[in-house]
């Protein structure tokens, strides 16, 4: 088969792949609360309520220092008025690129609702008393992780690893209140968040919260 004809299958076969296979719900955007993070609350809940596999994840991006895009999926730790709460290790390239540029986008994808929430805005670090709190509520084995601040190094030895692992992990147990001082919990004050529902005649709904002077106004968007 030639490259192109295995190109046109592989189109095809993507083509084939349904999307949106609801049944979807349904989104009237002139019945939105005037807080964006109510209606966001209310999306998680209906997609805990219908049991979605992590609910709470979604993807980080962000710029590093040459201007390139980089994007990974995190868990969502909290939201509240200050903004959207995610946590990881300064040190690694998501750490050093929020340090470099401290503003970001997250994304949620709830596909048995055919959902999506976008959010961008500047992103804070958490204070030492709230990074610590994150800190202490991981796992021994997250916790001990965290300390080695190799993430997402080149790994060369496995052998290597579970050794400084189990070392990082016997501090961990013989010290439990621990923390490591890199470790942050991170906050994303969106100046927009885009309310995103899939239907199935392709009409999509788009509703995107933008924030003002006055607070915040809501736009449809065409989709
Ligand atoms: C569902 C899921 C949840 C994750 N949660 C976290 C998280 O909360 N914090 C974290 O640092 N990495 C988390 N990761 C791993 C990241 O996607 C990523 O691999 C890691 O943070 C390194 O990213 P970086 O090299 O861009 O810094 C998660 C991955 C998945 C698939």
């Amino acid at each position: 088969m030639s490259d192109r004809e295995q190109g046109d299958r592989l189109r095809g076969w993507l083509r084939g792949i349904e999307v949106f296979a609801g049944p979807l719900p349904e989104f009237a955007p002139e019945q939105t609360p005037d807080d964006p993070v109510r209606l966001f609350l209310s999306w998680l809940s209906d997609a805990v309520a219908d049991g979605l596999r992590d609910p709470h994840a979604m993807t980080l991006s962000t710029v590093d220092e040459a201007g390139d895009p980089d994007a990974r999926v995190l868990i969502l730790k909290g939201v509240d008025g200050d903004g959207w709460q995610f946590a990881g290790h300064g040190f690694s390239p998501k750490g050093h690129q929020l340090a470099v540029h401290p503003r970001a986008a997250l994304t949620f994808y709830w596909p048995e609702h055919g959902r999506q929430v976008r959010l961008r805005g500047p992103v804070t670090p958490g204070s030492t008393q709230d990074n610590a709190e994150d800190f202490l509520a991981r796992s021994a084995t997250a916790r001990a992780e965290a300390l080695l601040a190799r993430q997402s190094q080149y790994l060369a030895d496995t052998a290597e690893r579970d050794q400084a692992l189990e070392k990082a992990l016997a501090t961990v147990e013989k010290t439990p209140s621990l923390v490591d001082s890199a470790w942050t919990l991170y906050t994303l004050s969106p100046m927009e968040v885009e309310f995103w529902q899939a239907a199935q005649s392709r009409v999509h709904t788009r509703l995107r919260y933008e924030r003002t002077l006055k607070g915040w106004e809501r736009f449809r968007l065409w989709s």
